[in-house]
C-alpha cells in the first residue's frame, strides 16, 4: 500500500509532540495499519525558527498547498481562522481531518460534520476534549447502547493546576498562572482558560456527543476563575472544602421533551469529592448512565505528549478505516 501523507498544521506544544511520535513510531503505526505514515509537511507561522526533531525541509508557511497534497490533515494550530478554512478545504477534497481545536469544533462542529458527510470523509477530535482522557470514545462508542444522563468534571488542566497550587501550596494566583503557561497548559489566549471558555467548549462538545443535541457555547451558564479572590480561597479552606472549576451537562425529560443544560463554574467541593481529588493539571470526569451507573475517567487533560496521544489515536483509526 502507498504511504499515508500526513499534513501537520501547527508545530507548537501539541504539533511538535505529534511530529516527534509520527517519525519515532513509524514502524509501530505501519504494523498497526498496514500503511507507512509519512510526514508530508509542517505548516507554521515563523519558518525561520528552528524546530527540534523536525526535518527543516518539511517546514512551510504555505498551509493550503500542503493540505492539497495530503491524505490526512492534522490541525493543531488553534484559533478559528485560518484553521477553519483549511479544515474545510481538506474536507471538500474528501480528506479526513484530525484536530485538537475545541473552539473550532464547539463553534463550527455541526457545519464541519455536514461538510465531511457531504464529501464522504470524517472529522475526528478526541484530543480536543480533555487531551489524553478518551472521554469522547467512551460517550460515543463504549456507551452507544446505554443512556447517558449526566456528565460533570474538571475538564481544564491549566485552571486546575492554578487552583491546586493556590489551595495546597499557597502559591500566589499570578505566579501559578505563569507556571501553567510555562508548562504549555494554557491556551495561546489564556483568558480562554481563566474565563471558563475552554471548559465551556469541551462540555458543549461532550453534550452533543452524549445527546445529539444542537447545544452551543451561548447555552453555557459560565463563570471562570479570574475573579476569585484570596478571601474565596480562605473561606473554602476554612470550611474544609476545595474550589474546583466544574463543567457539567445534564439531560432531563425523555425523547421529544428533552432538555439539556450546560454549565461551567467554580464550586467549593468537600475534600473527598472525586472531582476534588484532581491534582495539578489532572482532569476527572464523572459520567452517569442508566445501565452503567457511575463511571469515572481520570488523567492528563493538557500537555503536548498527552494531547498527541489522542491525536495519534485518531490518525490511526482514520487510516484503519481507509
Ligand atoms: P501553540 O500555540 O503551542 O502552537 C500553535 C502552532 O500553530 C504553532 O506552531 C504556530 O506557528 C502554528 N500556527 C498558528 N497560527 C498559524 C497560522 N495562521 N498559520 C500557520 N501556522 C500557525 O498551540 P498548542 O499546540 O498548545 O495548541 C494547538 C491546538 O491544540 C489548540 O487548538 C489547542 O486548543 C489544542 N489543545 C492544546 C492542548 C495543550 O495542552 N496545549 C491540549 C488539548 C488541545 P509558530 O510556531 O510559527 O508560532
Ligand atoms: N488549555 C487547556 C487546558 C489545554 O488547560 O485544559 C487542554 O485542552
Amino acid at each position: 500500500a502507498p504511504p499515508v501523507r500526513i499534513a501537520l498544521l501547527g508545530a507548537g506544544t501539541v504539533g511538535a509532540a505529534v511530529a516527534r511520535r509520527l517519525v519515532g513510531r513509524a514502524d509501530l503505526y505501519e504494523r498497526r495499519t498496514g500503511r507507512r505514515f509519512e510526514l508530508a509537511g509542517v505548516a507554521v507561522r515563523d519558518t525561520a525558527r528552528p524546530r527540534e526533531g523536525i526535518d527543516p525541509s518539511l517546514i512551510t508557511d504555505d498551509a493550503e498547498t500542503l493540505v492539497d497534497r495530503a491524505d490526512v490533515v492534522v490541525e493543531v494550530m488553534g484559533g478559528i481562522q485560518p484553521a477553519r478554512a483549511l479544515v474545510e478545504r481538506a474536507l471538500r477534497r474528501g480528506v479526513p481531518v484530525v484536530t485538537a481545536n475545541k473552539q473550532l469544533i464547539a463553534q463550527h462542529g455541526p457545519a464541519l460534520h455536514a461538510l465531511a458527510d457531504e464529501h464522504g470523509t470524517s472529522l475526528e477530535y478526541e484530543g480536543a476534549v480533555v487531551a489524553a482522557v478518551p472521554v469522547l470514545s467512551v460517550v460515543r462508542e463504549a456507551l452507544a447502547g446505554d443512556v447517558v444522563t449526566a456528565i460533570s468534571g474538571v475538564v481544564n488542566g491549566s485552571t486546575n493546576f492554578v487552583l491546586d497550587l493556590v489551595a495546597r501550596r499557597g502559591v500566589p494566583f499570578e505566579e501559578a498562572v505563569r507556571q501553567a503557561g510555562e508548562l504549555g497548559y494554557l491556551e495561546a489566549d489564556p483568558t480562554e482558560d481563566l474565563e471558563g471558555l475552554d471548559a465551556a467548549a469541551k462540555i458543549v462538545i461532550l453534550a452533543r456527543a452524549a445527546w445529539g443535541v444542537p447545544v452551543t457555547l451561548e447555552d453555557v451558564q459560565r463563570r471562570g476563575i479570574a475573579d476569585l479572590t484570596d478571601e474565596d480561597f480562605r473561606q473554602a479552606a476554612g470550611a474544609g472544602t476545595v474550589i474546583k472549576l466544574v463543567a457539567s451537562a445534564w439531560c432531563r425529560g425523555s425523547a421529544g421533551h428533552r432538555r439539556v443544560e450546560v454549565a461551567v463554574r467554580p464550586v467549593a467541593l468537600p475534600q473527598d469529592d472525586p472531582l476534588a481529588q484532581a491534582r495539578e493539571s489532572a482532569n476527572v470526569l464523572i459520567i452517569e448512565a442508566e445501565s452503567a451507573g457511575t463511571l469515572r475517567l481520570q488523567g492528563a487533560g493538557a500537555g503536548g505528549d498527552e494531547t498527541a496521544s489522542a491525536v495519534l489515536g485518531d490518525i490511526v483509526r482514520v487510516v484503519r478505516r481507509g
